[in-house]
């Protein structure tokens, strides 16, 4: 693959959202690394993703210590394209990094304690070749870590530099008050907040987004398209390039089910009416909430990537297709 050199339009389509209450703009499309970057896959299709989303306006990308497989690599195959193809476009990008999950053996390479995020973070910075990430997240709260501890931590290493600016992910409604609480008084606002949501996941309608909003605080969905089964690749059968039927794949063959499909091929006759792929209506659906700052997709290829990007310049929808939809999403069949 030749040099790569950004497109000289890549501002002018993509619509940009105020972070909760912070300075910070986000994309309203932005691009996880968890599944498709890992040494198992092509790096050249990685490389291909990458420069098309930034050509597109994606400014933000999204990691973890444990992204790949093998954990890691994720962090460095985008080390190495950002080193090959991004040099001198460092400050026109939002790179997160989490730590929270299990990373390595032993009593310090999980959960939440301070030992723990800040080596994690170290590790992260080295296989990116990075001086500081944009936003660090601790990607899970830990049971047995005082709150305090998780939270100071998160506050040392933006006063380090180490990081611009907090996250938290899959905090629960509670949890999450309780972390904003800390980080505010400490100094270092909570700048966003990721959580599962998507048509098939809400949870985050009973409080949390409430939550957020009256702290100011970001929101930015993970899964919005539940792993890929919120398109209409899964309406005939498993793909053998799918997800579910990856070996390494976090989405499990027995997800995709009857059940779920019938309301997946209803979900796709209503988005086929508003003119639009299953995929884009599920973006769409999510943004058209205001309170949502960004949705968090992942792409196997260009061209999802390419099908996703026409999400959220449709986000108007009837009372008429908002009341279908919730009707097939709650039918119990
Ligand atoms: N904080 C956390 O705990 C947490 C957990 C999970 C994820 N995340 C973050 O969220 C990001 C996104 O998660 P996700 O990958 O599960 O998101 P997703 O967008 O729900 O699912 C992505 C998958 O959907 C399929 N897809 C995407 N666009 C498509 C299209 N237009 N048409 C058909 N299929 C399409 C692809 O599946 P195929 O691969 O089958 O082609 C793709 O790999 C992750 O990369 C990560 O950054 C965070």
């Amino acid at each position: 693959m030749s040099a790569y050199s950004p497109s000289d339009n890549r501002y002018k389509t993509m619509e940009y959202r105020r972070c909760g209450n912070s300075g910070l703009q986000l994309p309203a499309i932005s691009l996880g690394l968890w599944h498709n970057f890992g040494d198992v896959d092509d790096y050249k299709n990685c490389r291909k993703i990458l420069h098309h989303a930034f050509d597109k306006g994606i400014t933000h990308f999204d990691l973890a210590n444990n992204y790949g497989p093998p954990p890691g690599s994720a962090e460095e195959n985008f080390g190495h394209i950002l080193k090959k193809d991004f040099d001198g476009y460092r400050d026109e990008l939002i790179i997160s990094t989490k730590a929270g999950y299990k990373m390595w053996d032993g009593p310090y390479g999980d959960w939440g304690s301070k030992k723990y995020l800040i080596s994690s973070l170290d590790q992260s910075l080295k296989r990116m070749k990075l001086d500081y990430v944009d936003i660090f997240y601790s990607h899970r709260p830990d049971p047995n870590t005082p709150l305090e501890e998780t939270m100071g931590t998160l506050d040392l290493i933006v006063r380090q530099g180490k990081a611009l600016y907090a996250g938290i992910s899959n905090y629960r409604a509670a949890e999450a008050e309780k972390a904003i609480e800390i980080l505010k008084r400490l100094g270092t606002p909570c700048l966003i907040h990721q959580p599962k949501y998507s048509m098939l996941e809400r949870w985050v309608e009973g409080g949390l987004l409430d939550i957020l909003e009256r702290e100011g605080v970001g929101c930015i969905p993970f899964s919005p398209l539940a792993q890929g089964l919120l398109t209409n690749k899964y309406l005939v059968g498993i793909p053998e390039d799918s997800r579910a039927a990856k070996p390494h794949g976090f989405l499990q063959e027995n997800q995709v089910n009857p059940g779920t499909i019938d309301k997946i091929a209803k979900l796709n006759q209503i988005a086929q009416e508003r003119g639009q792929t299953l995929a884009q209506m599920a973006l769409s659906w999510l943004l058209k909430d205001k309170r949502i700052t960004s949705v968090l997709i992942g792409v196997s290829k260009v061209e999802q990537l390419e099908d996703c990007l026409q999400s959220y310049s449709r986000v108007i929808f009837s009372n008429d297709e908002l009341s279908k939809i919730e009707n097939i999403l709650n039918s119990k069949n």
